[in-house]
């Protein structure tokens, strides 16, 4: 077994708004039975509480209980219910409640073992409970291992929006095992490959290009390919973050699709689309509108749509409202005063931020989009 891993180092300067973090993304195959001396290193407490889901608790939450035990860590595990519908307030009083229950104080950790769903539910109680204990994430999806694992960004969804109530709180360390891909289903696989999709089209021509030449590949159960493609995309990630870790402007290129992919999985009650399959349609509607408002060349747009159609998310329910779309759309976290703004593509690789297309074209796009037929490209 191979136990050697890449080390990449997030380092965030303070800013008005922040103090400084460095920690380390450690990439790896097969590497989960050697977390203890990593945690030990980064000092986490001898008691750790390990949050999981129905799914990843049978697959690899007992594995990191049994290398933490090895290493003389006391860890526990509080499992949540999988899917999306459960990232909500309710469940996070759940898990303040088990921790009470085992009795957590400030020396308590929280290891993050499952998707984006777990490591942005756990990362949110760690900021809260008792006022911020020490996290881990041990992403097991490719969206978490690409994405939602680095950078910070904790919360829980409402009713009514996407992530409205959460907190930026850094972990210790990132540990991505890729072998945890194997079991990934198919579906799962494509929805992170949507945020891979996303990297290529707002900041990297060259990972597209990778992409469009390897996409039947990529589709394939084999998932050699992707540890080169986690650790460019966690690259690419940091870089944005370290530049503004607390979103007040540049940080948002990396919503792009999401204006309108947070509104779809509203709108259909988080239950209907992956997170990764909202955001497909997302950026399917912005890079249209990227056409008409920023001036984005049609090959780019061909480029980018042709690869967001190999990943074929379900269809949405007919006639897809798109007025009740744009009113829900509000509720994104990047309104101001007021006023919608969207994360579009000037060209591939060379996103912008804070556009505020009129409401006409941005509905124009959603219908041209909606209505185009599953396997067109609407260039
Ligand atoms: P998820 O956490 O629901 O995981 C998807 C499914 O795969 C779940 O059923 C899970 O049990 C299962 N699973 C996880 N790992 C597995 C494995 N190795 N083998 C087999 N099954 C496995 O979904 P996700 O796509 O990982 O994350 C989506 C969430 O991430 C959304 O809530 C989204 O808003 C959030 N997100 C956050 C950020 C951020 O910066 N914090 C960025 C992007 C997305
Ligand atoms: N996924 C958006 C962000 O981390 O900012």
């Amino acid at each position: 077994m191979d136990r050697t891993f890449s080390k990449l180092t997030v380092e965030i300067p303070a800013g008005p708004e922040n103090s400084s973090h460095t920690y380390p993304i450690f990439t790896g195959q097969d590497i989960l039975s050697t977390i203890g001396p990593v945690a030990s290193e980064y000092h986490i407490p001898e008691h750790v509480i390990i949050i999981t889901d129905a799914t990843v608790e049978k697959l690899y939450a007992s594995h990191v209980q049994a290398a933490l035990l090895n290493y003389g860590f006391r860890p526990d595990i509080i499992t949540i219910p999988s899917g999306e519908a459960n990232k909500t307030p309710e469940t996070v009083r759940f898990v303040y409640d088990k921790m009470h229950q085992l009795g957590c104080g400030r020396d308590t950790a929280l290891v993050a073992v499952g998707g984006g769903i777990v490591g942005d539910l756990a990362g949110y109680v760690a900021a809260t409970y008792r006022r911020g204990i020490p996290f881990i994430q041990v992403p097991t999806t490719l969206l978490a291992q690409v994405d939602s694992s680095v950078g910070g960004k904790v919360g829980v969804n409402l009713p009514y929006g996407k992530n409205l109530i959460g907190a930026f709180y850094q972990p210790r360390f990132v540990f991505i095992d890729t072998k945890t891909l194997t079991t990934l289903p198919a579906r799962e696989l494509k929805s992170g490959l949507a945020e891979v999709v996303k990297y290529g089209a707002i900041l990297d021509r060259e990972l597209l290009s990778l992409l469009t030449n390897t996409i039947d590949d990529l589709l394939k159960p084999d998932v050699s390919r992707f540890p080169e493609i986690i650790e460019r995309c966690c690259a690419l990630k940091s870089s944005v973050v370290e530049k503004d870790e607390r979103e007040s402007g540049y940080r948002e290129i990396l919503n792009f699709g999401h204006t309108i992919g947070h509104a779809i999985e509203a709108c259909t009650n988080y239950s209907l689309l992956t997170h990764g399959e909202a955001i497909t349609y997302g950026m399917m509607v912005e890079t249209h509108l990227s056409v008409n408002h920023c001036g984005l060349p049609a090959d780019d747009a061909r480029a980018v749509c042709s690869l967001l159609l190999r990943l074929s998310p379900p269809p949405l329910p007919e006639p897809v409202d798109v007025d009740q779309l744009y009113q829900t759309m509000y509720s994104d976290k990047k309104v101001r005063a007021g006023v919608l703004r969207f994360s579009l593509i000037n060209k591939v690789g060379d996103a912008t931020f804070g556009e505020t297309p009129d409401e006409h074209y941005v509905k124009q796009s959603m219908r041209k989009v909606f209505t185009t037929g599953e396997d067109e490209c609407v260039y």
